[in-house]
């Protein structure tokens, strides 16, 4: 075996070592979870704005009616009001727990399983993602993966909407949302995950960082980041 196989298989295990754990953290608090975000967005004002502009966005660079998933959706909450808004979203989460309820609690909306690290998408063939807070748990080294998928199954002109944890630290969760589980959060600096994004081919379009609320601040929470990016119109190189 040569060291650049074994280095490859060793990538290959820690990933899915990874997605297997997050995973069945997920199913065990899904119902939980879902309780917790179901109004979240009705005291995100800056959140929702953001979310009607992206909308926006996809219909005017792609079409209106362009698909839009929102991966690692979890419950579903952001799927549907985006869908409220007219936007032609779907839902697709690591989680068969969280998809349930997804389900459940939207049953108009498709939700599907699968992970953002392999998408069963074809190429160029969404008008927009999102990923939600869902790149919270990737170790940094599988971002690239992300990303490059993020980039494949978008169209030319593709709009990419990130949220995340701004800052650069790594917290070990052995319990939450009233469960026992094993989540590693990571918390990133925008301007590395927009350099990441450039290198899978992205334009960074919009950087938006805004502080922690008073409950978020109480719960220590920092700032939170949210990306605009999308697939150039050009042809691509390679
Ligand atoms: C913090 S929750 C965010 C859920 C939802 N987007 C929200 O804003 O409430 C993270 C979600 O990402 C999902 N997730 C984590 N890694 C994933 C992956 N590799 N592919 C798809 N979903 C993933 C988890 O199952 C979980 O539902």
């Amino acid at each position: 075996m040569t060291e650049a196989t074994r280095t490859n298989d060793r990538a290959d295990s820690d990933e899915s070592r990874y997605l297997g754990i997050t995973r069945s953290s997920y199913d065990k608090v899904a119902g939980a979870y879902a309780e917790l975000v179901a109004d979240a967005l009705d005291s995100r004002p800056l959140d929702r704005a953001l979310f009607g502009a992206f909308v926006e966005m996809v219909e005017t660079a792609v079409r209106v009616g362009a698909e839009i998933a929102d991966i690692g959706c979890g419950p579903g909450h952001v799927t549907a009001h985006l869908c409220g808004r007219g936007a032609n979203a779907f839902g697709l989460d690591l989680s068969p727990e969280m998809v349930a309820v997804a389900r459940r609690r939207h049953p108009d909306i498709r939700f599907t399983e699968g992970s953002m690290t392999a998408l069963d998408l074809a190429d160029g063939s969404l008008g927009g993602v999102v990923s939600w807070y869902s790149i919270v748990h990737t170790p940094p080294t599988s971002l690239p993966t992300v990303f490059a998928e993020f980039h494949r199954v978008l169209a030319p002109g593709g709009q990419l909407m990130l949220g995340f944890k701004a800052g650069e630290r790594l917290r070990h969760l052995d319990h939450a949302y009233g469960h026992d589980l094993s989540l590693d959060v990571y918390w990133m600096p925008p301007d590395r995950i927009a350099a990441l994004l450039e290198a899978a081919g992205f334009t960074v379009d919009s950087r938006v960082i805004r502080e922690p609320g008073e409950a978020e601040r109480a719960a220590g929470q920092g700032r939170q980041a949210v990306l605009l990016a999308h697939r150039s119109t050009e042809p691509q190189e390679g």
